[in-house]
C-alpha cells in the first residue's frame, strides 16, 4: 500500500512486473512523441507513469476512469496531467481529440448483465473513431490451460478478425506475456510507401 492508500494491487492487473511488460510494448507500438495519450480506464496512472519515467515526450495525456477515488489520488500526485470521471460507455471521448487511445486491462472480468465480447467491439470501434493515430488495446487470451470464472477470456483470431473490419491496419501481439494479447489498429500502415524513385535498397 502506498502512502496514498493504492497501489498496484488495486487494480487487480497482475502486479508491477507484469505492468511492466506490458507497458513496454504499449509505449513502443506507436512513436508518441509529440502526440495525445488517451487513456481509458486509468486506474491509478501507472501507464502515465511509465511514460513520464521513460522520458517519452508525449503532448498531453488524458486518464478517464469512473472510480473517484483512484482519480483523486492521480490528480495529486501529477497535476500536470489531466484526469477525468467519464464512463466510456456512457459519454463520447472525441472532445478530448485523442491521438492514440490506449484501454488496458479494462475487460477482465466477466460481466453479469453484458456481453463481455459486444462491450467491448463497440468500445474498441467508438475509441478507433475517435483516436486520429489509432488504438491499442488488450485482452485475456483464450489460449490457457485454466480459466478463473470471474474472467472473460477472448479469442484473438475473433479479435483480429473484428479489429480487421475497422481498419486494414491491424498488429497482434502475443508474444509478451503467456495469458493476453494486445491489438493495434491504425488508421494509416506502419510505414509509408516511399516515391518508387527514392527507393535505393535493391540497387
Ligand atoms: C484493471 S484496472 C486497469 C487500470 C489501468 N489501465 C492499468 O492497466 O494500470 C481497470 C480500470 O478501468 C476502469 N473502468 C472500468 N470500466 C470503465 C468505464 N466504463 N469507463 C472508464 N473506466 C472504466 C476501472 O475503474 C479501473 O480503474
Amino acid at each position: 500500500m502506498s502512502e496514498h492508500g493504492f497501489d498496484v494491487a488495486a487494480l487487480k492487473s497482475g502486479g508491477a512486473p507484469k505492468q511492466y511488460i506490458r507497458h513496454s510494448l504499449h509505449a513502443g507500438i506507436f512513436d508518441l512523441a509529440g502526440r495525445r495519450v488517451l487513456d481509458v480506464g486509468c486506474g491509478i496512472a501507472m501507464f502515465y507513469r511509465f511514460l513520464r519515467n521513460a522520458g517519452i515526450d508525449i503532448a498531453a495525456y488524458v486518464g478517464i476512469d469512473i472510480v473517484e477515488p483512484f482519480l483523486d489520488y492521480d490528480r495529486k500526485l501529477f497535476p500536470e496531467a489531466q484526469f477525468l470521471a467519464r464512463d466510456i460507455f456512457q459519454e463520447p471521448v472525441d472532445d478530448l481529440a485523442p491521438d492514440v487511445v490506449f484501454m488496458s486491462q479494462l475487460f477482465n472480468a466477466r460481466y453479469e448483465a453484458d456481453n463481455n465480447e459486444s462491450v467491448a467491439r463497440e468500445a474498441l470501434a467508438r475509441m478507433f473513431a475517435a483516436a486520429r493515430d489509432g488504438v491499442v488495446v488488450d485482452f485475456m487470451t483464450s489460449y490457457v490451460d485454466y480459466r478463473e470464472p470471474e474472467h472473460h477470456y477472448f479469442e484473438p483470431e475473433e479479435m483480429l478478425r473484428y479489429a480487421k473490419t475497422l481498419t486494414p491496419f491491424v498488429s497482434l501481439h502475443h508474444d509478451y506475456l503467456p495469458f493476453e494479447f494486445t491489438l493495434a489498429l491504425r488508421h494509416r500502415p506502419r510505414l509509408e510507401t516511399p516515391p518508387a524513385d527514392d527507393i535505393r535498397a535493391y540497387d
